[in-house]
């Protein structure tokens, strides 16, 4: 049955993918995110576009009023001064309008480690979306847990070109599951598609385990550079190259102690994997279909002159 279905960070990762398959799958989908070039082409490609911010708890009420379902993530924002508040009032403002449009059904994207109060950084915020949203009356939700993005390998490109290596603070040869965003969002419409079971869980783990390790041997081949290494930063030194590179303090510190957790095995590296949370896209198909093209691009664009 078509549904009427709002999408949010349509203009995304998965936004983008979940946005094209809802349309493909024949439902009515209405996209937010804030004005971009991105968002026009959603609508040229049949969405309704809704141009608004997510911490405004009155337009997203305005657009949720009357959806069937609705795809709901709290943004990344590296830049913000505290971002654990951050998370806490776009996920308020978010659960507030679903409250006041009485949305019935909703997809929220979570994160592996969200069954967790403390100690993984940047998803103790997501820990406590859960939370709220499963506080709201009359509301099915059901959690989407992806792992470590694939996408997130993006950040090496700079540091290949520069550098010649691929690098964060994470152990070389620590094994743990990464998935391609286009497999979160092919999840997402799988259960957008159907009734939703009030606070459910499903995990979605990649095809495998890998290593950084793994990532550098994959990419390297794919790009030219055959001999591509991956390095182990110290700690304090890969929280500068984070700040460096834009992100705010807070930011940083979290990734520090998610990094620190995982490289301990505490949290996010051995979740229990099950054929429903085993996805198809693995790292090499990763790397030939979105790293290599982004990489050879990035390559071509520094090559031109100012
Ligand atoms: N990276 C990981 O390994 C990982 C793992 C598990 C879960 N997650 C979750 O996945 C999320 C990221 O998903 P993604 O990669 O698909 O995101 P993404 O590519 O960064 O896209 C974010 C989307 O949100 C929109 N947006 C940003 N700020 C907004 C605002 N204030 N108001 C309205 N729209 C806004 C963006 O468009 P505009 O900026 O144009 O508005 C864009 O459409 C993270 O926030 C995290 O919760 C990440």
């Amino acid at each position: 049955m078509a549904k009427h279905i709002v999408v949010t960070g349509a203009t995304g990762n998965i936004g983008t993918s979940l946005v094209h398959e809802l349309l493909r799958r024949g439902h009515r989908v209405t996209a937010v995110a804030r004005p971009s070039a991105r968002l026009d082409a959603l609508a040229q490609a049949g969405a309704t576009a809704a141009a608004g911010d997510l911490h405004d708890a009155g337009f997203l009420t305005g657009v949720l009023r009357g959806a069937d379902a609705a795809f709901l993530m709290i943004p990344p924002n590296m830049q913000t001064p505290d971002f654990l508040a951050y998370q806490a009032e776009v996920g308020e403002a978010i659960v507030q309008a679903v409250r006041a449009a009485g949305l019935r059904q909703a997809v929220h994207l979570s994160s592996i480690g969200a069954d967790q109060p403390a100690g993984t950084g940047p998803v103790v915020g997501l820990y406590h979306q859960e939370a709220r949203l499963n506080g709201v009356d009359g509301l099915q939700v059901a959690h989407l847990r992806p792992a470590y993005f694939m996408e997130n390998l993006l950040a090496n490109v700079g540091m290949i070109q520069h550098m010649g290596i691929m690098g964060s603070a994470m152990r070389p040869d620590l094994k743990f599951p990464m998935v391609a965003t286009k497999d979160i969002a092919a999840k997402a419409a799988e259960l957008l598609d159907r009734d939703l079971e009030a606070g459910s869980v499903h995990y979605v783990l990649g095809p495998q385990n890998y290593s950084q390790q793994d990532a550098a041997r994959a990419i390297g081949p794919a790009i030219g550079r055959p001999d591509l290494q991956y390095v182990q930063f110290p700690y304090d030194q890969a929280k500068q190259g984070m700040v460096q590179a834009g992100l705010s303090e807070s930011m940083a510190t979290l990734y520090d102690e998610m990094t620190r957790n995982m490289n301990e095995e505490k949290v996010m590296v051995n979740e229990p994997r099950t054929p429903a949370a085993t996805t198809p896209t693995t790292l090499d198909e990763f790397v030939q279909t979105v790293f290599a093209p982004v990489f050879r691009q990035a390559t071509a664009q520094a090559a031109q002159p100012a």
